[in-house]
């Protein structure tokens, strides 16, 4: 009696340590697994896309950022202010106040100045201001000569 009581409780021990075996290589064998996965993709280098602005320089960005900002309000029909700002020439000979770019010295000209907002009305009127990108774009311009190019 007390051998087959034995028997019993050493089958039930091997049991659970079976278990606890099978138990500790099921979850290695899982880890594994999740370690196999292959990673990922990844993704083809991408670019991003230059705003048009960003990709040009001088007096063709400045012109791009004027036909994005300051229409219709420059416009040939529309002139606020008597500026038009839809070409090099009319840019260059300014408003009702005169010349507004001073080659050479982007702090003395009024067209810096009223986008900065040191001259009143700030420019563009009634909208957000230029973004700081712009505005050094535009700075750039002028103090490199303000030239047609
Ligand atoms: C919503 C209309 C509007 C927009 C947009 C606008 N302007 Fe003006 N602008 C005016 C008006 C109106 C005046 C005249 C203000 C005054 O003299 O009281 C003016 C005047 C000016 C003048 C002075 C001209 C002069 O001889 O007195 C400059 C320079 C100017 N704007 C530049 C710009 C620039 C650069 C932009 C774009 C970044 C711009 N403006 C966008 C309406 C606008």
């Amino acid at each position: 009696m007390k051998r087959s009581h034995l028997g019993v409780i050493c089958g039930v021990l091997i049991f659970v340590i079976g278990c606890q075996q099978e138990g500790g290589q099921s979850s290695t064998a899982s880890n594994t697994a999740t370690s196999n996965q292959t990673p990922a993709q990844t993704p083809p280098a991408t670019t991003t896309a230059p705003v048009a602005v960003a990709a040009k320089a001088g007096y063709p960005a400045v012109q791009d950022i004027f036909n994005a900002r300051c229409m219709p309000c420059h416009s040939p029909s529309k002139r606020r202010g008597g500026q038009d700002l839809t070409s090099y020439e009319a840019i260059m000979k300014g408003g009702t106040d005169g010349v507004m770019v001073i080659a050479g010295d982007p702090d003395k000209s009024p067209l810096v100045m009223y986008l900065t907002g040191a001259k009143k009305p700030k420019m563009p009127m009634n909208a957000a201001p230029l973004a700081d990108a712009d505005m050094q774009t535009i700075k750039d311009w002028i103090k490199s000569g303000a030239k047609n190019g």
